[in-house]
C-alpha cells in the first residue's frame, strides 16, 4: 500500500516502478481513502498501541494506493525493498531509507506474512480471487 504520504509528495510512480522494475507483476491496484472502520480493521492488531490514534488519522487523511504485488518470494522481496518501518533507521537504497524520516509517515505498507496478505486482500478487493 502505497501510503498519503507518498501520494502527496506525487512518488507513487517511483515506489511502484520500483517494484514492476523488480519483477513484480500488478495483479491489481486502487487509489482510494480508507475510511476509520477499514483502518481499524486494517490495523487490527495496533488498535490499542499508543501509536495507533495518529497512525489512523494519517492514513485516513488522503488517497491511498493499494495494490496486489505477486513474484517469487513476492512479500519477502517487498519487505526487503521497503526497508525498516523507521525511515530515519531505514538502510540507504530501500524506499523507506531514501524517501522517509518518520516512523510514521513511512510511505508504505507492506503485508507481512502469507496470512496477513490473505487477510488485507480480502478487506481491500473483496471480489479477488
Ligand atoms: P506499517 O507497516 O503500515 O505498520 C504499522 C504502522 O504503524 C507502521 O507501518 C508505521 O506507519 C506505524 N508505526 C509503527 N510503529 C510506530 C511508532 N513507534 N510510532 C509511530 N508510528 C509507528
Amino acid at each position: 500500500m502505497v501510503k498519503p504520504d507518498a501520494v502527496r509528495r506525487g512518488l507513487v510512480g517511483e515506489v511502484v516502478g520500483r517494484f514492476e522494475r523488480k519483477g513484480l507483476r500488478i495483479e491489481a491496484m486502487v487509489l482510494r481513502r480508507m475510511d476509520g472502520e477499514l483502518a481499524d480493521q486494517h490495523y487490527a492488531e495496533h488498535l490499542t498501541k499508543p501509536f495507533y490514534p495518529p497512525l489512523r488519522e494519517f492514513m485516513t487523511g488522503g488517497e491511498l494506493v493499494a495494490m496486489i504485488l505477486v513474484g517469487d518470494n513476492a512479500i519477502a522481496v517487498v519487505r526487503a525493498m521497503c526497508g525498516a518501518t523507521d525511515g530515519r533507521k531505514a538502510d540507504p537504497g530501500t524506499i523507506r531509507g531514501d524517501f522517509s524520516l518518520s516512523n510514521r509517515e513511512n510511505l508504505i505498507h507492506a503485508s507481512d506474512s502469507v496470512e496477513s496478505a490473505k487477510r488485507e486482500i480480502a478487506l481491500w478487493f473483496p471480489g479477488h480471487g
